[in-house]
């Protein structure tokens, strides 16, 4: 399983290098297999030596370097040894606008360089009424020029209307919607969307769900804890 934390825009540089150690240590307990990955905000980038945790970026201009204010670039990344990136958040998609020929590009550009890539896709509420056919169409336009062939890809299933708002897609339509995205890509497939430490262990117990991509309840190490040991089935 990958049992990943975004922190988004929460926590400070002190804050995360103190959640990173103390989630590190609780972390030994974790099953040889899971992987733990935590996106935290830029300004908390550094080179922390963790033995269970692995870091990633919450984004990334599609650019060695360069005159692109306010981003950041492969070789800041680089820097503190990032090859982890989420691209096609939702949030970027919706308040930032990012469009998809732009994703696209980002998309192709860390892969050149190699990235583990967190690809975000999830449909609206308006086209989740409409049922699973144009939950699948949207998708499939989310999909559409990203090379899932890619074999450090890995897919995150976020509806959008379960993101921080405390809904949870049901198990069932979680299942449906993995079952249908594993009928296009190999890799992993993450569900994120409201997942908390009540809920994660009917979501890692259920089918085609290889891990969870958790906002607001990543943010408390302990909590977060609680949802790498549901996946452990440590009680
Ligand atoms: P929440 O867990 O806060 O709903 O956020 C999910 C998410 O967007 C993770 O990327």
């Amino acid at each position: 399983m990958i049992i990943a934390g975004n922190f988004k825009a929460n926590h400070t540089r002190a804050s995360t290098a103190e959640y990173l150690s103390a989630l590190d240590s609780l972390s030994d307990q974790k099953k040889e297999e899971d992987s733990i990955v935590i996106f935290p905000p830029f300004t908390a980038l550094d080179n922390y030596n963790l033995k269970n945790i692995k870091i990633g970026a919450q984004n990334g201009y599609p650019a060695e370097k360069g005159s692109y204010t306010g981003e950041i670039c492969l070789e800041a990344l680089s820097e503190f040894d990032i090859d982890t990136i989420l691209i096609g958040h939702s949030e970027r998609r919706h308040i930032l606008k990012e469009p998809q020929d732009f994703i696209v590009r980002k998309y192709e550009f860390f892969k050149r360089n190699n990235f583990n890539i967190f690809y975000c896709v999830g449909e609206p509420i308006e086209i989740r009424q409409k049922g699973i056919e144009s939950v699948m169409n949207y998708i499939d336009k989310q999909l559409e020029n990203i090379d899932v062939g890619y074999q450090n890809l890995v897919i995150a299933y976020e509806p959008v209307w379960a993101i921080g708002t405390g809904l949870t897609a049901s198990v069932e339509d979680i299942e449906e919607v993995h079952k249908a995205i594993r009928e296009r890509v190999e890799t992993p497939i993450l569900y994120g969307g409201s997942v908390n430490a009540s809920n994660a262990a009917d979501i890692l117990n259920s089918s085609f769900v290889d891990g969870v991509l958790v906002g607001g309840a990543s943010l408390v190490a302990e909590e977060f804890y609680k949802i790498i040991k549901a996946s452990a089935n440590i009680s």
